[in-house]
C-alpha cells in the first residue's frame, strides 16, 4: 500500500529535476541571446525563436514556481511598488565632470594634465608627449550605479547628491540591457558599474504617443523621460519604459581589473554590460577634437540625445596621479555640444493657412540663439499643442532647434509669466481671406455607432477662395512629383493668383502667351518655355493626377495604390469609403477623405474642367486582380459595421448565410436565426436591427454592387444557393446589356442563386444575349440552350423577385 505513493513522489521529484534541468538551459540560452543583442549587436536567433524559449521558461516557472529566481530572464516585469526610495551611499562618490565649450578649453586640459604629470608640453621642434584619450559620447539620461555581487545584481542607485542616492534597485531589474547576472566568470566578487540610463528618441517618440493617447501628460526631452520612468515607487512603470543602459565606468571594486579605462569598459563588455559603440581612443588632443567633430555631425542621426563627448586620460596610474579638484576629477572633460535648447520670449501667435486649410499657430519669438543659428520663429502644431503647453503670449518659453528640424516650442517657465501674458485665440475669421474659421470633427465610425468629437485643427473654410489655400495647392499641384510643370516657382504661382490670373490648378491651361509674358521677370523665351512646360504636364499617369489634387491624407503612396487598385479616375470618384478600406493601408479616416473629396461639387467641377482643358490621363485601366482578389464574404460583412458584430461573428455569419441577399433574409428569419450557433443574443438583435432599416440594405447592397463591379469576388463564397430561384442554374451573359451591365446582371443572377459562366456548354441553362452577341449565341442555337435577349431576361428578373 505505500509503494504508490512513493512511487507518486519519486516520479514528482524526477518531472521536478527535468524540469530545473530545462529551465537552467533555457535561462542559459536567454542570456546568451539577450548578451549577442544588447552588448554585442548581433542578434543570434531570430525574435520567434527568442519568445518560443521565453514563453517555454514562463510555463516552466509558471507550473514550478519554486524554481523561480530573482535573476531570471522573465523577472523584469517589476515587483511590488515602494512606499519611499531607501538611501544609499556611494563609498566611492560619484563625480561630476568640468565642462570644455570652445577647441581652446580642451586644449588647455590637455595642457594641464601634461602639466600634472609632468610631461613635456608643445615647443618649437615637436607635440610633445602625446596623451592617450579615451573618447565617448555624453549621453543626456541620468547616471545610475549597479552593485554586482559574486556576478548577480544586488542593488541600484542614482546619483543623488554624489555621495548618497535613491535605492532604485527594483527599477533598474527592469531596464531590459542591464544584466541580471554576469556573463563569463572572471569578475571580481565586487563590482559596482556606472553608467547613463536613458531614452532613445524612437523609445522616448513612442512613449509620448502613448501618453498622449491615455490622455497623460507628455515628457519635454528624452531626458525628462528617463529620469521620470525611473524614478518610479512602482517598478512596474519603469517596466513599462522603454529604458536603455550604458555602461562608462566603475565605482567600488573587489578584485583585478585592467589597469587601462579602456580596457576596463572592455573587460565589462566581456562581462555582458552594454558600452558605448562610438568608444574611441584618441592619442593626443588633436585626434580629440576630430572625434568631437566627427560625433557632432553624427549627432542627429544617433538614436539618442547626447549633449557632448567624454575624454578621459585612458592610463589609470595617470589617472590616480592627477587625482581631483573639488568635486570634478582631473584626468577627464565634458567637451559640450551647442545647446539646443535656450529660453526666450514670445511676443505674439500669429495663424498660417495650410494648403488643406489648416490654420497653424506659429510662435513669433524674441530671436534667440540656438545652436548656432538665430530663431524668431516656432511652430506650435495646432490648438491642442498649445492647450498641452499651457502657453500665454508673452510667456518665456524653451525654445528647441536640432538639425534641419523647424523650431519648436518645448515648453513654459511658469514662474517667469508676465502679469500682462495673453491668452491665445483662434482667430474666428481666416486671416487670409476673412472666410469663416471651423474647428474640424473628429468623426470615428466603429460598428454602426458615429461618434464625434472636436478636432485639433481649425480650417478656413475658404478653400480655392482663399489665396493662401490656393496657392498653396497650385504649389502642390505643379510640383515635381506631382504634375511636374517645370518653371513654375513659388513666386510665379504668388503673382499668378495675386493678379487674378489663376483661380484653380485648372486655370494653368488657360495662360496665353501675352499673360505669361506680363509676368515679372519673363521674357520671350522663358515664357514660350514655361507654356511648352504646362503643356507637357497634359499626359500624367493617373497617380500623378490623383497625388496632384491634394485630397487631404493622400499622399504619393496611396495615390499610387487607388491608381494601381481601381485603375480609372472614374472608378477611384465613385468608390464608396467601405469599398476604399480594402486596400492596404487605407483606414476609414482616409477613405471618408477620399470620398468626400469628390462628393464636392467644386472639387467636381474643377475636374471636369481640367479633363475638357486637355488633361489626357494614362495608365488607365481595369481594376487590378490584387485588388479583386482581397475581398471576402466574412469581411465585407464585417465593414458592414454592424454593432456587436466584431470578426468572428462576421466569419461565422458569412459562412452560414454566403451571401449578402442570403443574409438579409436570415436576419429576417426569426426562427433561423435564433438556432444559430456562433452569435450571441445581442449580436442577433444587432443584425435584425441593422438590416430592418432599408436605408442599411440599401447601402449595404450597394457596396456590394460596387465591389462586383470593380472586380472583387467573394473568396469564402460558399454557395447555399438551396431554396433560391436559380439554385442549381447556370446562365451565360453574352453581348452588350442596355439597361444595366453585364456585371449588375451578374451579380442580380448570382443573388437568385444561379453561377454565371464565361462559356456555353451542355449544362449551361439559359444564355442571355445582348446586341453584337456572336459565337456564345450560335453555340447555344447548336446545343438547343434557352436564349433570353435584354428585355425577355428583364421581365424574368421581375417574375423571380416577385
Ligand atoms: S564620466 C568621474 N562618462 O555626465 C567621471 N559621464 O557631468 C564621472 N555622463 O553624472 C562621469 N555620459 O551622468 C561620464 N560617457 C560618460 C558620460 C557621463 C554621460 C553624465 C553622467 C555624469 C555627468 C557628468
Amino acid at each position: 500500500m505505500t509503494e504508490a505513493p512513493q512511487r507518486d513522489a519519486a516520479q514528482r521529484s524526477a518531472a521536478q529535476t527535468e524540469a530545473a534541468q530545462r529551465i537552467l538551459q533555457l535561462r542559459g540560452e536567454l542570456d546568451e541571446h539577450n548578451y549577442r543583442y544588447y552588448v554585442l549587436d548581433e542578434p543570434s536567433v531570430p525574435d520567434a525563436e527568442y519568445d518560443r524559449l521565453f514563453n517555454e521558461l514562463k510555463a516552466l516557472e509558471a507550473e514550478h514556481p519554486e524554481l523561480v529566481s530573482r535573476d531570471s530572464p522573465t523577472q523584469r516585469v517589476g515587483g511590488e511598488a515602494l512606499a519611499a526610495f531607501g538611501q544609499v551611499r556611494h563609498e566611492v562618490p560619484m563625480l561630476s565632470l568640468g565642462n570644455a565649450f570652445e577647441e581652446q578649453d580642451l586644449l588647455d586640459f590637455d595642457r594641464r594634465v601634461r602639466e600634472g604629470l609632468d610631461l613635456p608640453g608643445g615647443d618649437l621642434f615637436g607635440d610633445g608627449a602625446l596623451i592617450d584619450y579615451s573618447c565617448e559620447p555624453k549621453l543626456d539620461g541620468l547616471a545610475v550605479s549597479l552593485l554586482y555581487q559574486d556576478g548577480r545584481l544586488v542593488r541600484g542607485a542614482t546619483r543623488g547628491d554624489g555621495s548618497t542616492g535613491e535605492d532604485i534597485s527594483s527599477n533598474v531589474r527592469t531596464v531590459r540591457n542591464i544584466p541580471l547576472k554576469l556573463h563569463g566568470e572572471d569578475w571580481p566578487g565586487v563590482l559596482e558599474v556606472r553608467g547613463e540610463v536613458f531614452m532613445s528618441k524612437a523609445g522616448f517618440e513612442a512613449l509620448n504617443a502613448r501618453q498622449l493617447e491615455s490622455g497623460g501628460k507628455p515628457f519635454a526631452n528624452p531626458r525628462n523621460a528617463a529620469a521620470g520612468s525611473l524614478r518610479q515607487l512602482d517598478p512596474k512603470v519603469t517596466a513599462s519604459r522603454p529604458l536603455e543602459f550604458c555602461c562608462y565606468g566603475i565605482g567600488r571594486v573587489e578584485g583585478e581589473l585592467p589597469d587601462s579605462h579602456i580596457g576596463i569598459l572592455q573587460a565589462l563588455k566581456r562581462w555582458g554590460l552594454p558600452i558605448s559603440p562610438e568608444l574611441k581612443l584618441a592619442k593626443g588632443a588633436e585626434a580629440c577634437l576630430a572625434y568631437y567633430r566627427a560625433i557632432g555631425e553624427k549627432r542627429d542621426a544617433l538614436p539618442y540625445e547626447i549633449d557632448g563627448v567624454v575624454f578621459k586620460v585612458d592610463n589609470l596610474a595617470f589617472q590616480r596621479e592627477l587625482g581631483f579638484r573639488a568635486r570634478e576629477p582631473r584626468w577627464a572633460i565634458a567637451h559640450k555640444f551647442p545647446a539646443r535648447e535656450e529660453v526666450t520670449e514670445l511676443l505674439d501667435v500669429e495663424f498660417q493657412v495650410g494648403r488643406t486649410g489648416a490654420i497653424t499657430p506659429v510662435a513669433r519669438l524674441k530671436p534667440v540663439q540656438v545652436a548656432g543659428v538665430t530663431v524668431s520663429n516656432a511652430t506650435l502644431h495646432n490648438m491642442d499643442e498649445v492647450a498641452r503647453l499651457g502657453v500665454m503670449i508673452g510667456d518665456s518659453v524653451i525654445v528647441r532647434r536640432a538639425g534641419d528640424v523647424i523650431p519648436q516650442v518645448l515648453g513654459v517657465i511658469a514662474e517667469r509669466r508676465p502679469a500682462d501674458a495673453r491668452a491665445v485665440q483662434v482667430p474666428s475669421q481666416c486671416p487670409v481671406c476673412g472666410s469663416a474659421v471651423e474647428r474640424t470633427q473628429l468623426i470615428k465610425r466603429s460598428k454602426g455607432k458615429e461618434s464625434v468629437s472636436e478636432g485639433s485643427i481649425y480650417r478656413c473654410v475658404g478653400r480655392l477662395a482663399c489665396q493662401a489655400q490656393l496657392k498653396q495647392a497650385i504649389i502642390h499641384f505643379v510640383s515635381r512629383r506631382a504634375m511636374d510643370i517645370d518653371g513654375l516657382g513659388d513666386k510665379i504661382v504668388e503673382q499668378l493668383v495675386d493678379e487674378g490670373l489663376v483661380s484653380s490648378p485648372a486655370d494653368l491651361y488657360t495662360l496665353g502667351f501675352d499673360q505669361v509674358v506680363a509676368l515679372d521677370g519673363f521674357a520671350e523665351v522663358s515664357s514660350n518655355n514655361l507654356l511648352a512646360a504646362i503643356e507637357a504636364s497634359k499626359r500624367p499617369t493617373l497617380a500623378r493626377f490623383i497625388y496632384a489634387l491634394g485630397i487631404p491624407d493622400v499622399g504619393e503612396e496611396t495615390a499610387k495604390l487607388l491608381a494601381r487598385a481601381l485603375g480609372s479616375l472614374q472608378r477611384i470618384e465613385q468608390a464608396l469609403p467601405e469599398v476604399l478600406t480594402y486596400l492596404p493601408d487605407v483606414g476609414q479616416e482616409v477613405a471618408h477623405e477620399i470620398h468626400s473629396f469628390f462628393q464636392d461639387g467644386h472639387n467636381h467641377e474643377v475636374i471636369a474642367q481640367l479633363l475638357e482643358r486637355g488633361i489626357d490621363l494614362q495608365e488607365e485601366g481595369g481594376p487590378h486582380a490584387e485588388f479583386a482578389a482581397c475581398a471576402s464574404f466574412a469581411g465585407f460583412v464585417d465593414k458592414l459595421n454592424i454593432s456587436g458584430i466584431a470578426a468572428t461573428g462576421a466569419k461565422n455569419l458569412a459562412d452560414k448565410a454566403g451571401s449578402l441577399e442570403a443574409l438579409i433574409a436570415l436576419s429576417q428569419d426569426w426562427l433561423e436565426l435564433s438556432v444559430m450557433k456562433g452569435l450571441n443574443g445581442r449580436a442577433k438583435q444587432a443584425l435584425r436591427e441593422f438590416f430592418a432599416k432599408p436605408q442599411n440594405v440599401e447601402r449595404a447592397r450597394a457596396i456590394e454592387a460596387q465591389l462586383r463591379e470593380f472586380g472583387m469576388h467573394w473568396h469564402s463564397e460558399k454557395k447555399i444557393v438551396e431554396g433560391l430561384p436559380l439554385a442549381g442554374q447556370t446562365w451565360v451573359l453574352t453581348g452588350s446589356l442596355e439597361v444595366m451591365s453585364r456585371d449588375e446582371a451578374k451579380v442580380k443572377l448570382e443573388n437568385l442563386g444561379a453561377k454565371v459562366a464565361g462559356s456555353v456548354s451542355a449544362k449551361t441553362t439559359c444564355v442571355v444575349a445582348g446586341p453584337g452577341a456572336g459565337s456564345k449565341l450560335a453555340k447555344a442555337s447548336e446545343l438547343g440552350v434557352k436564349v433570353l435577349d435584354e428585355e425577355a431576361f428583364l421581365a424574368e428578373l421581375e417574375r423571380l423577385a416577385g
